[in-house]
């Protein structure tokens, strides 16, 4: 036997195994961006970053912030005096300041609709921490969370990999724009019970990665009557709460959760994060409020595996307390989404090309239905490979998201500047030209018509999604690339 053999006994088996979710067909994508990234000077033929859900914005007025105040900063002159104190501070509570201020800042973001108790924050690394810190404190290995599909990719990674709880699908579909029904709920929640799954609860993403879209007061209501008709949790991850830039508004569990008189509130937990909402994903700083004491107390002893540091905790509190800068900040940002979002999907329009309505988030939900060959993951990938060896584009695949249906793709459009989402655009129009001219010759335009399997969705999936509850795929964005000289983290 080898060494490189007998290495692989050395480590534990979740060090072996693929619960991170590397090694997948989604990574192909990153790949062949990190190695041909675009650039319009140096590498103009190169992949463009479509796959990246960051939030750069609005980054100047974060920089013009800082400089008007230095003293927020323990690395500067008019900061150092804070430095000795910061610097032993250890304790998992956090700091008080930094705690009232993401309790005031979780409250603004909810329209003043909601209030946050700063007793019952607890700080993690990113959402990324506070989705394994909940997953901890609420479930056992082998337990499951029930989730609307498609979903963010990197919750089985995180709810999952050292945890051992699975993600259970709640099959979404586009013929009422991928809602949330009881019945498919009921359905999920059955086929668990069938399998003799425990099911813990319920894991929302409001506003939702990959669809934009926010969830209405009516669905978050029967969510709420549901979970506690079966004394499951909820969990409701509201990172990209500050991301809605149009019509209707964002609403909060928290904000149902104080009107409903029904509610045992032991049993919801709110996640959030700067990652998104002030685009601050390098700061790592990520929250579970949770309404439930007990959660609370066993979540802060655990937080001392992912504190975020003191340096940033006091940086951050400073900012957020600046309530000018954050009105204006919030404003300004959705301003800027908004314009960006309208820009790409008019001009996806423009050439035939839809999209699921949205008006959330830092990506939409394209809908390439039309240009597969059959609706099938074979199809959705080939297509995805010539979007991105051909095309230069790296946008997501929904299968990667556990999308029930075949032929939609995630794109992100706030990680870049206007001349290069024109680019992308520019494209984007050759591209589908090649392909109407190439229907053209057999005499079926592709992206007026629809084709005949899309009226049968249902029945080809089915199939599929047996399979995802049976051994969820995983693949994880975040992930560090083998080749990079830098370890980094993707969203
Ligand atoms: C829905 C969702 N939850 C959690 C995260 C992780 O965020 P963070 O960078 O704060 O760990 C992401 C990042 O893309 C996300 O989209």
């Amino acid at each position: 036997m080898g060494f490189a053999e007998n290495s692989q006994n050395l480590l534990s088996r979740i060090a072996n195994g693929n619960g991170h979710g590397e090694d997948s067909p989604y990574f192909d994508g990153w790949k062949a961006y990190d190695n041909d990234p675009f650039h319009p000077t140096d590498n103009p033929n190169g992949v463009i970053q479509m796959g990246l859900a960051e939030n750069q914005l609005s980054f100047d007025l974060v920089v013009d912030w800082i400089k008007r105040h230095p003293e927020a900063s323990i690395c500067t002159n008019q900061g150092v005096n804070d430095f000795m104190e910061l610097a032993l501070f250890q304790d998992y509570h956090g700091l008080s300041t930094f705690r009232e201020a993401i309790a005031k800042f979780m409250g603004k973001i909810r329209g003043g609709k909601a209030t946050f108790d700063p007793d019952h924050v607890v700080m993690s690394g990113g959402a990324t921490g506070a989705a394994e810190t909940i997953a901890f404190c609420l479930a056992d290995a082998g337990d499951a969370f029930l989730v609307p599909s498609p979903y963010y990719p990197a919750f089985s990674r995180d709810f999952g990999w050292r945890t051992g709880v699975k993600l259970i699908p709640i099959v979404c579909e586009s013929s009422n724009n991928f809602r949330i029904t009881i019945t498919a709920l009921e359905a999920a929640y059955q086929k668990a019970q069938e399998a003799d799954i425990r099911v813990k609860g319920l894991l929302i993403n409001n506003p939702s990665n990959p669809l934009g879209t926010v969830l209405d007061k009516d669905t978050l209501r029967s969510l709420v009557k549901f979970i506690n008709e079966k004394n499951i949790h909820l969990v409701c991850d509201e990172i990209y709460a500050a991301t809605v830039f149009e019509k209707p508004d964002f609403v909060s569990i928290s904000e149902v959760v104080e009107e409903t008189k029904e509610c045992n509130r032991d049993l919801i937990h709110v996640l959030s994060s700067l990652s998104k909402d002030m685009g601050l994903p390098g700061f790592r700083v990520g929250i579970i409020y949770s309404y439930n004491k007990s959660v609370v107390n066993c979540a802060r002893k655990m937080s001392s595996f992912g504190l975020v540091s003191t340096q940033t905790q006091h940086f951050v509190a400073s900012l957020l307390s600046d309530d000018e800068f954050v009105d204006r900040f919030l404003s300004e940002s959705s301003k800027r989404l908004a314009k960006r979002h309208n820009m790409l999907t008019r001009g996806l329009k423009e050439v035939g090309i839809g999209s699921l309505k949205s008006n959330a988030g830092l990506f939409f939900w394209m809908d390439l239905r039309s240009l597969l060959k059959e609706p099938t993951l074979g199809a959705e990938m080939s297509l995805w490979r010539v979007i991105i060896n051909d095309v230069k584009l790296n946008v997501s695949p929904g299968s990667s998201f556990q999308c029930s249906e075949a032929g939609w793709f995630r794109v992100c459009f706030a990680n870049m500047d206007d001349e290069t989402v024109e680019i992308a655009l520019g494209r984007i129009r050759k591209f589908v030209a090649l392909q109407v001219k190439d229907n053209n010759s057999s005499e079926s335009p592709p992206l007026a018509k629809k084709p005949r399997w899309m009226n049968n969705l249902r029945v080809s999936f089915s199939r599929r999604c047996e399979e995802i509850i049976m051994t969820p795929r995983m693949m994880s964005p975040h992930s560090p690339m083998p080749h990079s000289p830098l370890v980094r983290t993707r969203t």
